[in-house]
């Protein structure tokens, strides 16, 4: 995940903005920078890789004698990893510098006016924008300039920047990214996380959505989206820098569970625009896709319960027949593929070593293959034909959460694009899930608010002490099972079994005694009753049973022993609630059970072996 950190005081700003960056490490990057203003003029020393590499070209950062400056760690959402890409960018005339967090949605739109306007580009980024907006905007006052540009800018952002003719002082500017500005004594900071300035200061102010912050040596001066001034309270923290790289949570699994909403947001709303899908250029020819046999999804673990999912959507909603495979499975079974099928490479790393395998057999095999992926420039992502990035940012716990919700989310954008194009699907239809889709990161969010995040916390606790679990659900409830059940044997070390409900009485309901545990998922309004059979002929059996159910079926609460409920949404999309329900019911379980969450053992995040 990109991080910011910006300085202005008295001491040298550049060994100061490389020791902020060094801080900022664990979340994620693949190249960095920095840039200082000295003698009026910006000085720029970006590299890719590793900070090592930019303290060794920067002299730890000696070679730059300014007072004030911004620095980067970027983790590549629009273009390569690489030092040109790396921030931060400068617009042409040299006079503005700037660093971004998160995705210009509409950054193809400025950019072609702008390269009309005679603009050079030197980047394959969006946040190139940026800088070149404020050289044509800029007359002499800067804040005027900030909120055009912020009415110029469509989607989320958290920028620092610094104009070489506005001597000791930070610009900052930000819309649902986080931006904070560290006080210090005599010299203040912006940073994008805390643990970048926690060396320095213990007091910071949190910039909200739409605000403006000037930042000074001596001070700092708020101002609200329509330019008036406004006062911030600071505030202090006691966190250790442990504490800190995980924003306060104690895992950084439950500080990724609680990222969905805006991880949701970067992958669907740019793919989003005026009620049609764009997959980001990705062009299929009508006859091409009236002309598939069928669509193979590959993938390892979460990835492949993803493609799960998204078999269940795409087939009801395109009528072409889809295969789940697991990577390593496809590479040694022959597979049958050519020319009339499409092959989707699920990965959130980019780097297992099984899909890999796997997207090179297919493409060897003559098969299309498009990946959906989140590690941009991974080796998945680099060899595909054609890539469907996941924006969900670095995932550092091992667990996958906002990595699997995000590949759904995508398998939804690729399933509706094919079935616009096939005819398959109603437009009244399309519009529908579409504007669904767009309100799933609104949902999420209200999952996550406390009172809901404590009932699944009090029910976590009372089944903690559960030695087997099963997970039952019917058609796309049966996909989202498999990944809770996964999620909660990954980290809490319970074993658990998902099932479809309606296959449990071939053979698994002999294991069903007194107490034994079920969480029967129930979101599918036109299963519900053959739910409730399956849920009764477990509770006949003496086992217990938690519902996890949707609002219009929540009357299946009167049969079962315990229920949560997941937000009002199509009961297409519903896997992505029941699968926030259930990370956050294993990960309480696991709390509780005293596990290693961020690192279970024995798993790996990466699986760069066969
Ligand atoms: C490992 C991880 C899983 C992940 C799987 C596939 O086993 O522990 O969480 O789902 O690899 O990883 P990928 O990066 O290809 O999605």
């Amino acid at each position: 995940m990109c991080g910011i950190i910006g300085y202005v005081g008295k001491r040298q700003a550049a060994p100061i903005l490389i020791d902020g960056l060094k801080r900022l490490e664990y979340r994620g990057y693949d190249s960095s920078g920095i840039a200082v203003v000295e003698n009026a003029k910006i000085k720029l020393i970006k590299s890719e890789g590793k900070i090592a590499e930019l303290e060794k070209r920067s002299s730890g950062g000696k070679k730059l004698n300014g007072t004030f400056g911004i620095g980067h760690t970027r983790w590549a959402t629009h273009g390569e990893p690489n030092t040109t890409n790396a921030h931060p960018h400068v617009s042409n005339d040299g006079r503005f510098a700037v660093v971004h967090n998160g995705i210009i949605e509409n950054f193809a739109e400025l950019k072609s006016e702008l390269i009309a306007d005679g603009c050079k580009f030197a980047s394959e980024t969006d946040s190139e924008v940026i800088p070149q907006l404020l050289q044509r905007i800029y007359d002499g006052d800067m804040l005027a300039a900030l909120r055009t540009l912020e009415s110029r800018l469509k989607g989320s952002y958290a920028v620092g920047i610094v104009c070489a003719d506005e001597p000791d002082r930070l610009y900052a500017v930000r819309k649902d990214n986080p931006l904070i500005i560290g006080l210090g004594d005599g010299e203040n900071f912006i940073v994008s996380d805390i643990s970048a300035a926690l060396r320095y200061t213990r007091k910071f102010v949190l910039l909200d959505n739409s605000e403006t912050a000037v930042v000074t040596p001596d001070g700092i001066k708020c101002y609200d989206a329509s330019g008036a001034p406004i006062e911030k309270e600071p505030y202090t923290v006691d966190w250790d820098v442990d504490r800190a790289e995980k924003g306060g949570y104690p895992h950084f699994m439950i500080k990724e569970i609680h990222e969905q909403p805006r991880a949701l947001t970067d992958t669907l709303r740019p793919r989003i625009s005026d009620g049609d899908i764009d997959l980001d250029g990705i062009n299929f020819d009508k006859s091409y896709v009236d002309g598939l046999t069928g669509i193979d999804i590959v993938g390892c673990g979460s990835a492949y319960h993803a493609g799960i999912v998204g078999k269940y959507f795409i087939e009801k909603h395109c009528r072409i027949p889809v295969v789940n495979i697991l990577a390593s499975e496809y590479i040694y079974s022959d597979p049958i593929t050519d020319g009339k099928r499409l092959t989707v490479i699920i990965s959130q790393s980019g780097e297992t070593a099984d899909t890999l395998a796997a997207l090179r057999l297919a493409k060897k095999l003559g098969s299309k293959t498009l990946a959906i992926v989140n590690v941009v420039h991974s080796a998945i992502a680099r060899d595909a034909d054609s890539v469907l990035y996941t924006h969900a940012g670095p995932e550092i716990a091992v667990a996958t959460t906002k990595g699997y919700t995000t590949q759904v989310a995508a398998l939804y954008l690729l399933g509706l694009k094919l079935a616009a194009i096939k005819g398959t699907i109603t437009q009244k239809r399309f519009t529908d899930l579409v504007e669904k889709l767009e309100a799933l990161p609104n949902n999420v969010t209200e999952q996550l608010a406390e009172p809901e995040v404590e009932k699944v916390k009090t029910l976590a606790a009372r089944y903690a002490d559960h030695h087997c679990v099963f997970f039952i659900g019917r058609g796309t409830d049966y996909a989202a099972s498999l990944e809770g059940a996964l999620k909660l044997k990954e980290i809490s070390y319970i074993h658990a079994e998902a099932y479809a409900a309606g296959e449990l009485k071939h053979g698994t309901i002999s294991l069903i005694e007194q107490g034994t545990l079920t969480l029967a998922l129930t979101t599918q309004t036109a299963l519900y009753h053959k739910m409730e059979s399956n849920i009764k002929s477990v509770e006949s059996r003496g086992g217990t049973v938690l519902a996890i159910a949707s609002p219009a079926n929540s009357h299946i609460g009167e049969c079962c022993n315990d229920m949560l409920t997941i937000p009002e949404c199509d009961d297409d999309l519903s896997p992505v609630l029941t699968a926030v329900v259930l990370q956050l019911f294993a990960y309480y379980v696991a709390l509780d059970r005293k596990c290693d969450i961020d690192k279970p053992r024995n798993l790996a995040k990466s699986v760069t072996v066969e």
